[in-house]
């Protein structure tokens, strides 16, 4: 069951984060399975545990270092999210998307949301990039979604619309840059699923069939609250791994799979990223 958090609860995290940095995010950035290495690359940061900061869950989930990051990273003030929390750890959704509203309250108005997800799109290898355009919150329909319970109308309305979650100039922009420094890049539905299991072939196929191109266990539970928020929203899934859509398929995938994939694209996301920001920079 979703526990109802009053804005208190958002607003003491986020004195206690603002307190401890010299940075005031512009953009906040989370950083899914394997992916955590880039925020090695920023500077003048300060390191907070989530364990430290009030309301705060802990990752509980390899791959995942559980910390913010803050600092300056090609020119823009980011909050990043070393790991993520997810329904699967057993937490309500309210508390999985908590650090998105406390990132908003520090002044981040851009949320660039990262993740490991498996290939539907029979077109998709192992090690691609997609970029989200949009998504199907299919755990959200099945009745965990984030805005559930009484809503705080200072974040966003009762009914927000969702028809342009990931920001159509975030996208115009990530497409330039893709081109411009010839990286390759997907483009699609990304669904999301409460996991912690991998999908039957069955499900794979009917994922397939509702129209999604990458299956995951995060991050559009995150983009609906940034946009409820009113935050700008720009989604990359890492492709780590092919979803398996026959029984006689001998390989499984494994969380190992997803993880050691991650390692391998990380330097190609870091790059597009990096390229995101500097074009941000001058813009934001
Ligand atoms: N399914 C769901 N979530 C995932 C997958 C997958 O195949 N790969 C990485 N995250």
């Amino acid at each position: 069951m979703n526990t109802p958090y009053a804005s208190s609860v958002y607003e003491e995290a986020a004195a206690f984060v603002r307190g401890r940095i010299r940075h005031q995010p512009q953009v906040g950035l989370i950083l899914g399975s394997g992916l955590s290495e880039l925020a090695d690359q920023i500077a003048d940061a300060n390191i907070i545990p989530y364990a430290k900061i009030p309301h705060f869950p802990v990752s509980t989930v390899a791959g995942h270092v559980g910390q913010l990051v803050v600092g300056q990273l090609a020119g823009v003030a980011v909050c990043v999210m070393q790991g993520r929390f997810h329904y699967y750890e057993g937490y309500p959704m309210q508390q999985v998307t908590l650090p998105v509203r406390v990132m908003q309250r520090l002044g981040a108005n851009l949320l660039i949301v990262t993740n490991a997800a498996g290939g539907l799109n029979p077109a998709f290898a192992t090690g691609d990039i997609m970029l989200i355009e949009d998504h199907i919150n299919l755990a959200g329909m099945a009745g965990a979604n984030p805005l559930r319970g009484p809503n705080l109308e200072d974040f966003g309305p009762r009914f927000p619309a969702a028809n342009h979650i990931y920001t159509p100039r975030l996208r115009a922009l990530t497409n330039e840059v893709a081109a411009h420094t010839a990286t390759p890049l997907r483009r699609g539905v990304y669904l999301q699923l409460s996991g912690p299991n991998f999908e039957s072939p069955a499900e794979v196929r009917m994922l397939r069939g509702l129209g999604a191109d990458a299956v995951g266990m995060s991050t559009a539970a995150e983009a609906m609250v940034a946009h409820h928020a009113g935050m700008e929203v720009l989604g990359l899934s890492t492709i780590t791994n092919v979803a398996i859509d026959h029984l006689e398929a001998t390989g499984q995938p494994s969380h190992q799979e997803v993880v050691e994939a991650g390692a391998v694209i990380v330097p190609r996301l870091s790059a597009l990223l990096l390229g995101v920001l500097t074009r941000l920079a001058s813009l934001l």
